[in-house]
C-alpha cells in the first residue's frame, strides 16, 4: 500500500507529512467504532454516556481516567434552580463577565437548557450538597460575578464527585469501552487515506500511542469528539494537572480546524502561593462566603476597584491583585478568611486541609494567594452544535470555543458549558448519521527511519522554557514587545522540537512538548491580532475597547 506522494500533492505542505510517508507500512492495531471520544473528563463521559445507548463508543484518555481538570474542580457548577432565580439574570451576568464579546445565542442555551442538564448529572449519580436532607433543594454557593447565589456544588470536591459519577457510570455500560494510556497524537482526515475520498475536510478517527507498549494505533470512527481540556500547563504557574497540555487544540489546528480567542487565556485570582508544593486553588466560593483580599500591608484593595468589590470578575480581580504585587514587589497578596472562624473548617475542609500543609490556618491565618493560569476561553471553534469546521469532528468542554465565554469566562459556567454542549453534540451526532471510512484505504503508522534516543533532559528543558515564556511575556497584561519576543521565542523552539519529531521515537514528553508550543504560538498570534484591551487580554499598547469587538480566528491551511 505504498502511495505516490506526488499524486496528492496536500501532503506536501503538512508538517509532519515526510515521517508519515515513512511510517505508513507496518500496520500495528486498527479499531473501529461508532464514536470516538478523546478525553476522560465532564465533556467526554457526559457525550459518551449520551451516545452509548445507540452505538458502540470507545474513551481514549491519556494516563488514568480520572486524570482531568473535572476532577479537581472545587466550587461548583452554576445554573438557575432556586426560585428566586431566572435565566435572564444568569444570561446578564455571563454576558457582563464576557465583556461585549459573547456570542449570545450561545449563551442563553446554556443558561437555559442548564437545568435539564443538572437533572441529567443528577440521575447519572452526582450527588450535590443539598439543605435539608437528601431530597431537599441544592445548597447554593455564590462567586464573583454572580449577582445570585447559584452554583450548585459537593463540598469543596464538586468536580471529583462528578469525575467520580460519571466514570462510574460509563465503566457500567456495556457499549462504552474506556481505554487508559492512549495519547491521541493525530487526527485522521482525508490526507491519511491511501485513496481519495471526499473533498471536504473529514475525520476519521485518529492515531494514538498505547503508553504500555509504544505502539501506534488506529481508531477509526465516523464520529469523533475533541474533549481534550485546557493549556494551563503551558504556563509555569497553573492551576491544571499535568495533562492539560493543549493537545486537542494543536491536533485540530495541524488538521486544519479553525481556532478562535485563544488570548483569553484567564488566571485564578487565587491560588494559594505555595513555593515548594506549587499552586492549588482556594475557591472563589471562599470569597462568595466572605473572605477578603488584603496586601502586606494589611490594605483592602478591592474596596475602590469595582463595585462587587472581593467578587468582581476574575480579570478585574487578578489584574488588581497583579498591579498590588508589582507596586510592593511582593510575591503574593493575603485572602483573609476570619470572617468564617471556625466554620472554615466544615465548610471548606479540602482547602482547610490543603492550606494546613503548607502552614496556614484557613479562618485564622492570612493566606498567600497568587492569580495562576487557571482556564481557556477560546479554543477550537464550534457551532451551537459543538461541530468543528471539520467534517465529523465535534470539541466540547475547555477546548471548544463556543462563544459562551466571550473574553473573560463567569466562574462556574465551564463545567455547565461542558454538559450542555457535549449533549448537544451527542444528540446532533445521533440525528445525523455519517458513513464509516473502509479500514483497508487508511495508512498505518510506521516507525521505521526513526532514531530512538532523545535525552528526556532536552524536552524537559525545553517545556519548561515554553512555560517561562508564557509566563513573563504573555501573562495577565501584556504589552506588543512582549508578545513579539514570546513569538521569536516559541519559533524557534517550534523548529527545534519538529526536528526532534521527525527523527526519534514519539514519547508522551516530546508529544506533550510539541503541542505546547503549538498552543503555546497559537495564543501569542491570538493575542497579537488583537488590538485592543477587553476581558483577560490586557494590552498596555491597546489600552481600550474596540468598538466593534470580533472573534479572533485563525486556520492552518492543509
Ligand atoms: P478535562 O476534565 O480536563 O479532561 C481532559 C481529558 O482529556 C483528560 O482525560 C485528559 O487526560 C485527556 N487528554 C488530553 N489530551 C489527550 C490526548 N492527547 N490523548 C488522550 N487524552 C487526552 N469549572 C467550573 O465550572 N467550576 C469550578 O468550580 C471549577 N473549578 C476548577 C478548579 C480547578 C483546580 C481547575 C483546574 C479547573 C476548574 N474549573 C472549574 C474548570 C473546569 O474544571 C474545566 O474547564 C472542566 O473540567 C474541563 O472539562 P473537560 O472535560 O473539557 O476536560
Ligand atoms: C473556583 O472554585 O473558584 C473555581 C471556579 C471556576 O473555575 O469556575
Amino acid at each position: 500500500m505504498c502511495q505516490d506522494p506526488g499524486k496528492y500533492p496536500s501532503w506536501s505542505r503538512l508538517d509532519f507529512a515526510p515521517r508519515f510517508l515513512r511510517r505508513h507500512k507496518t500496520a500495528k492495531l486498527v479499531h473501529t467504532v461508532d464514536h470516538l471520544v478523546i478525553g476522560s473528563g465532564i465533556a467526554g463521559l457526559t457525550f459518551a454516556l449520551r451516545v452509548a445507548e445507540r452505538g458502540s463508543v470507545a474513551i481514549l484518555t491519556k494516563t488514568t481516567a480520572d486524570e482531568t481538570s473535572t476532577r479537581w474542580a472545587q466550587g461548583g457548577i452554576a445554573s438557575v434552580t432556586a426560585p428566586d432565580d431566572d435565566f435572564a439574570s444568569h444570561v446578564r451576568d455571563t454576558l457582563e463577565a464576557g465583556d461585549g464579546l459573547c456570542h449570545q445565542d450561545a449563551v442563553e442555551l446554556l443558561v437555559s437548557e442548564g437545568p435539564e442538564a443538572i437533572r441529567e448529572l443528577v440521575a447519572w449519580g452526582v450527588n450535590f450538597t443539598r439543605t435539608g436532607g437528601k431530597k431537599g433543594p441544592f445548597d447554593l454557593h455564590r462567586e464573583g460575578g454572580h449577582n445570585r447565589a447559584r452554583i450548585l456544588h459537593a463540598g469543596d470536591i464538586t468536580g471529583a464527585e462528578i469525575e467520580r459519577a460519571l466514570l462510574e457510570a460509563a465503566k457500567a455500560h456495556p457499549n462504552i469501552r474506556i481505554v487508559e494510556q492512549r495519547f491521541a497524537l493525530e487526527l485522521i482526515t482525508q490526507h491519511f487515506l491511501v485513496e481519495r475520498h471526499d473533498d471536504r475536510l473529514t475525520c476519521h478517527g485518529a492515531y494514538a500511542l498505547d503508553r504500555t507498549t509504544g505502539r501506534i494505533e488506529t481508531w477509526l470512527a465516523p464520529v469523533t469528539v475533541l474533549c481534550t481540556g485546557g493549556l494551563g500547563q503551558v504556563y509555569q504557574h497553573t492551576t491544571n494537572p499535568v495533562v492539560a497540555t493543549g493537545d486537542g487544540i494543536a491536533m485540530a489546528w495541524r488538521a486544519g480546524a479553525r481556532v478562535a480567542n485563544l488570548e483569553f487565556v484567564q488566571f485564578h485570582p487565587t491560588s494559594l502561593y505555595d513555593p515548594v508544593r506549587g499552586p492549588f486553588l482556594i475557591s472563589e466560593a471562599v470569597r462568595g462566603a466572605g473572605a477578603v483580599l488584603v496586601d502586606s500591608r494589611g490594605e483592602r484593595f478591592m474596596e475602590h476597584e469595582h463595585p462587587l468589590k472581593d467578587l468582581a470578575p476574575r480579570d478585574i480581580v487578578a489584574r488588581a491583585i497583579d498591579r498590588r504585587m508589582k507596586a510592593l514587589g511582593d510575591a503574593c497578596v493575603f485572602l483573609d478568611a476570619s470572617v468564617l472562624g471556625s466554620h472554615a473548617k466544615s465548610k471548606f475542609p479540602n482547602i482547610h486541609a490543603r492550606c494546613l500543609e503548607a502552614g496556614f490556618r484557613l479562618g485564622v491565618d492570612p493566606i498567600p494567594v497568587t492569580p495562576s493560569a487557571h482556564y481557556l476561553c477560546g479554543g477550537i471553534d464550534t457551532d451551537l452544535q459543538a461541530r468543528t469546521s471539520i467534517t465529523g469532528l465535534y470539541a466540547c468542554g475547555e477546548c471548544a470555543h463556543t462563544g459562551i465565554h466571550g473574553a473573560n469566562r463567569l466562574a462556574s459556567n465551564s463545567l455547565l458549558e461542558a454538559v450542555v454542549f457535549s449533549r448537544r453534540a451527542a444528540d446532533h451526532a445521533l440525528s445525523k448519521p455519517r458513513p464509516r471510512v473502509d479500514p483497508r484505504i487508511v495508512a498505518k503508522w510506521n516507525k521505521k527511519g526513526t532514531q530512538e534516543h532523545r535525552e528526556e533532559v532536552v524536552i524537559r528543558h525545553l517545556h519548561d522554557t515554553v512555560r517561562r515564556i508564557m509566563w513573563d511575556f504573555v501573562g495577565i497584561v501584556r504589552t506588543t514587545d512582549r508578545l513579539e519576543r514570546a513569538s521569536a521565542h516559541l519559533r524557534l523552539i517550534r523548529d527545534e522540537v519538529e526536528a526532534f519529531y521527525k527523527a526519534t521515537v514519539i514519547t508522551p514528553s516530546l508529544l506533550e512538548l510539541r503541542n505546547a508550543a503549538r498552543t503555546a504560538r497559537l495564543v501569542v498570534d491570538c493575542a497579537l491580532k488583537r488590538r485592543e484591551s477587553r476581558g483577560l487580554h490586557s494590552s498596555l499598547d491597546f489600552p481600550r475597547k474596540a468598538k466593534e469587538p470580533v472573534d479572533t480566528i485563525l486556520r492552518h491551511r492543509v
